[in-house]
């Protein structure tokens, strides 16, 4: 019954992963793409289906009230895909304004949008607005802890995460109080390809080939669980077409790391994946800086709910997932390279040293 979807923020990492997806499962549904196409954007993530009748790419701030209005009645959208966001936790740290305006205002202006659209056209019962979010809102597990689950209370410590949480309890509302159908996810770390480079795995990868310290905040111990990006896709294709409203559901890996470990399996990959590297093997590259101010200790997701109620788990293993990841950087410098400041050591100096 889904037919026609406006997808915010798919020329960022998960959005575009997601188009690609979509497209190659169901290349007749059109796919209206709203991104502002901030430093996380890029039009090259979308290369392949762009020229695609079916595809297109408006850039336009999903705070936009007019143009968000104007593009759900001229395309008849039934399905809302949110994506858009400001996603860095270290970027949040050094401005979280930008986090309030985008993540809980955007969101907010997207579902007042939504809801009249949807009430205009009579309320029809198969109409969605996904709400993509993360596992960051439920706060940091000690090491014992159980793995959060839906009902885990939220405790938000960075100004990237309370924004997220934020705009979850404005979708949940939404609801509860208007009766819209919206759908909420909230997915551990994900990787792959088109992954901005500031993120611990691109840039772990991007740095390796460059020969650049591999910078580990803090004692590296830290713990996240990660997911490959495709299966994300994967799980919200079914969130979307199975889901009942409402029904909030976590999303992850079940591939709990410590930091440290990771960085070593991605510099064993590099060692042996890459035929040229400036600095082999790439563990003498490891450096620990100051660590996150508020850096949460350990993430972990139950995922039972969505396993049981909806039959989705995991595909791709952690140590595949990251040699598909490793060899997709090591064969697409062409896409990374033009994103990295073009004074790259000095700047990257300059971000890290006296961390
Ligand atoms: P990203 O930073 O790679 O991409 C964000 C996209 O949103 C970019 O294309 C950017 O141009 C666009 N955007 C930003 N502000 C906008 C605005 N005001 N209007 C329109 N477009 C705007 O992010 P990502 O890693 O792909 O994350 C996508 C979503 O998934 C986010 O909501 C994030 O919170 C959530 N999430 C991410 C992860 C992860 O590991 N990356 C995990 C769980 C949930
Ligand atoms: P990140 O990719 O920023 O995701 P998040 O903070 O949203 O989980 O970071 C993942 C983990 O890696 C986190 O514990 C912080 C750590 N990290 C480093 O040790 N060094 C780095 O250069 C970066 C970017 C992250």
């Amino acid at each position: 019954m889904l037919s026609r979807l406006l997808v915010t923020g798919a020329a960022g990492f998960i959005g575009s992963n997601f188009a690609h997806y979509w497209h190659r499962q169901y290349a007749d549904t059109p796919l209206i793409i709203l991104d502002a196409l901030t430093y996380a954007g890029n039009r090259a993530n979308l290369a392949g289906i762009l020229g695609h009748p079916n595809i297109e790419l408006i850039k336009g701030n999903i705070c936009d009230r007019a143009l968000v209005d104007r593009l759900l009645t001229e395309y008849r959208i039934d399905t809302l895909v949110h994506f858009a966001a400001e996603s860095h936790v270290d970027r949040s740290i050094l401005g979280p304004e930008a986090f309030i305006q985008t993540n809980v205002v955007g969101t907010f202006t997207l579902l007042e949008a939504f809801r009249i659209h949807w009430q205009t056209q009579g309320q029809p019962g198969h109409y969605r607005f996904l709400h993509i979010s993360t596992d960051e809102v439920y706060g940091s597990l000690g090491p014992a802890d159980l793995a959060f689950r839906e009902n885990t209370p939220y405790a938000p410590n960075s100004p990237y995460s309370a924004s997220k949480a934020g705009s979850d309890h404005l979708a949940r509302a939404y609801y509860q109080t208007y009766g819209l159908p919206t759908l909420i996810t909230n997915c551990s770390n994900n990787y792959g390809p088109y992954h901005f480079p500031e993120k611990l795995i691109p840039l772990m990868c991007v740095n390796m080939l460059l020969g650049q310290p591999l910078p580990v905040y803090g004692d590296g111990q830290n713990i996240r669980d990660w997911l490959f990006v495709e299966d994300h896709c994967r799980a919200l294709d079914t969130v979307l077409h199975h889901a009942l409203p409402g029904q909030p559901y976590n999303i992850g890996g079940e591939a709990e790391i410590k930091n440290i470990d990771l960085i070593n399996m991605l510099c064993e990959l590099m060692n042996e994946l890459a035929p040229d590297l400036p600095i082999r093997p790439t563990q003498a590259l490891i450096t620990y800086v100051r660590d996150r101010p508020g850096h949460d200790r350990r993430y972990a997701m139950d995922i039972s709910k969505i396993k049981a109620d909806l039959g989705w788990q995991p595909s791709v293993s952690l140590s595949a997932g990251l040699r598909k990841t490793v060899t997709w950087y090591l064969n697409n410098r062409d896409w990374w390279l033009p994103l990295l400041p073009a004074d790259y050591q000095k700047y990257y100096q300059q971000r890290y040293t006296g961390r």
